[in-house]
């Protein structure tokens, strides 16, 4: 797929399901990666290390290309976002139903607390 050059440092719509549920300012987008390992001529039979994988674009796309990866990363929050974007044994009906558990609770956590649906952060927050 072509990729206009005011596109080039952006994440293109196929790719926002998985590269772009957070926000994380410091990532490139899959489509570099995908055009590094093609140029390079990176395969299957290769493995390719990322020792500051951030949230795991490259480790994701390599995947995607049946490459094999190593992501190194330091910051908690981004080492599980890599870690759950590379873990794709969860089935989307499984997410879909687990998803839908953690809505229900959150909303009857809001509830207890806030006595209703009301905002309940936006009323912390005027409070503090
Ligand atoms: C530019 S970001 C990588 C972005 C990544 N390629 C992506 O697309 O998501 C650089 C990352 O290196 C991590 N980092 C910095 N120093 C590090 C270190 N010494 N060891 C491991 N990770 C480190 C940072 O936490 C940051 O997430």
């Amino acid at each position: 797929m072509a990729i206009a050059n005011r596109d080039m440092n952006k994440v293109v719509e196929n790719d926002t399901p998985i590269h772009d549920w957070y926000r994380f300012v410091l990532s490139f987008p899959p489509h570099l990666v995908r055009d590094y390992c093609d140029r390079l001529g990176v395969g299957p039979a290769d493995r390719v290390l990322d020792p500051f994988c951030g949230t795991g674009t490259v480790l994701v796309e390599c995947k995607k290309l049946g490459i094999s990866s190593i992501g190194i990363e330091a910051h908690p929050m981004s080492a599980f976002a890599s870690a759950v974007k590379v873990d794709w044994l969860p089935g989307p009906d499984d997410l879909l139903s687990h998803a839908t558990r953690v809505a229900a609770a959150a909303e009857r956590s809001v509830a207890a607390v806030a006595g209703g649906c009301e905002p309940f952060l936006l009323r912390r927050r005027i409070c503090c």
